[in-house]
């Protein structure tokens, strides 16, 4: 079933919206929390296909965790108490579940068979497996890929230098560290987002100290359930920063939005470009947060993005896409080859899709060039997420740029669900206000 897009959205976006929780932080609290004494309350979970994955799997593992709409209960067995599950666990579409995971299953003296859809199936697993056996497991590949056997043994310490830029990676790291005979180092060349590490610090002061590009992970800290609430996804406030700043008149605050300094690559991207993206009422708890208030602009400047601004705004990279072509100039992005291994070749799909929109962008080895001067021109168009989340919504965001009469369709809508299954139903709460 192919889904007809809002065009046309005249009177801009208005109005005050609750984005739904971290999809990252909602993964980590489920898996610190199960792998904690105790019991963890978690607010404002997100409750998405990709979350629910994370959930099903440590119910899987025999922690018994109470869902109550976006409130969720997890009573933390500690991590030499989770179970061996005799099936194959499907990890769904869910990288953030599988590597994440994997860091936990590597040290428990049994073996786990990880399966996954067919996009999870082509997206690279030796940047974890390499690790995870150095550090004294048996994790064995189908071609770098899943699926995936893991046995899993008494781990030793390691020092360890990332050769890619991943949260995800060193996450799966520092969850295995955290079963390890010694304390473990991680060098991270470029910082990423840096949830994990403040979830652990919390559930146990002093686990992760973090250094110059470096990380300093303890053995066996004594991890206590804890009480949390997951900040906006940022990743999701995304979409409507982007359209608020394109579509005119539009004037929107986002409440209790997360800001990790890990995830701000879009506001300051935007800011650059000369938008109008502001951040009230901030407050520090574990996680900062703030309130985010974006008015749209009539110009934007164009932007060249380089490799070290890519991390901060990795998920959010189609978007800064759909930015410059809307840019009063010739963008380029550089540096986010990275994009390639995400659930689709994000490159691929991004220029495949934006050239149906009659927008003038070159695919790149590292990323893209886009001329924003060129006018888009459409009718009767069928778009496709690809089955990509992050795509489907940006797709959806360029379609409300379109005049009314475009009449413009997206195929694959459902996996929206992965990250966002409110999407449509909060684009139209700012559309009608
Ligand atoms: C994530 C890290 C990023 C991001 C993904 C979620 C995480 O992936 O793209 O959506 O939760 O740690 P990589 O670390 O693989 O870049």
């Amino acid at each position: 079933m192919m889904k007809k897009l809002i065009t046309g959205i005249k009177n801009g976006l208005h109005g005050k919206l609750t984005i739904p929780g971290d999809k990252s932080i909602s993964h980590r609290a489920i898996m610190i929390g199960a792998i904690s004494n105790g019991i963890t309350e978690i607010k404002h979970f997100l409750l998405s296909d990709d979350c629910l994955t994370t959930v099903h799997a440590f119910q899987d593992l025999g922690v018994d965790i109470e869902c109550h709409h976006n409130e969720v209960i997890v009573h933390g067995r500690g991590i030499d108490n989770l179970k061996p599950v005799k099936h194959t666990m499907n990890m769904g579409n869910s990288g953030t579940t599988t590597r994440l995971l994997s860091g936990i299953l590597a040290s428990l003296p049994f073996q786990t068979k990880l399966i996954g859809d067919q996009s999870l199936s082509k997206r690279p697993m030796k940047r974890i497996s390499e690790p995870l056996n150095q550090m004294g497991a048996e994790i064995h590949l189908t071609n770098g890929h899943l699926p995936m056997t893991i046995n899993g043994k008494k781990l030793h310490a390691i020092h360890y230098r990332l050769p890619v830029a991943s949260a995800q990676v060193k996450s799966s790291i520092i969850l295995a560290a955290l079963n390890a005979d010694a304390d473990s180092v991680i060098d991270e060349p470029q910082s990423t987002r840096d949830h994990t590490e403040r979830m652990l610090n919390q559930f146990s002061p002093q686990t992760i100290i973090t250094g110059w590009h470096q990380i300093f992970i303890k053995h066996e800290p004594k991890l206590i359930g804890q009480n949390l609430t997951i900040p906006g996804d940022m990743s999701s406030a995304a979409f409507f920063i982007v359209a608020a700043t394109l579509i005119p008149d539009s004037h929107i605050i986002l409440k209790s939005v997360g800001i990790n300094p890990g995830r701000l690559g879009l506001v300051h991207i935007i800011q650059r470009m000369g938008g109008h993206v502001e951040l009230k009422h901030p407050s520090n708890p574990n996680e900062p947060i703030a309130d985010l208030e974006i008015e749209s602009v009539e110009h934007l400047k164009p932007i060249h993005v380089q490799h070290n601004d890519i991390p901060s705004m990795i998920d959010e990279l189609p978007l800064v896409a759909l930015l410059a072509a809307k840019a009063d100039g010739i963008s380029t992005i550089h540096g986010a080859e990275e994009l390639r291994f995400k659930e689709t070749d994000r490159i691929k799909t991004i220029v495949s899709e934006f050239q149906k929109l009659g927008i003038d962008i070159e695919e790149l080895k590292d990323g893209f060039k886009i001329d924003g001067k060129k006018l888009w021109h459409v009718k009767n168009l069928n778009l496709d997420s690809h089955q990509d989340h992050r795509i489907g919504m940006t797709l959806a965001i360029a379609a409300g740029l379109l005049p009314k009469t475009a009449n413009v369709k997206l195929n694959h809508e459902k996996s929206i669900d992965i990250s966002y299954p409110e999407f449509f139903n909060d684009l139209n709460r700012l559309i009608t206000k």
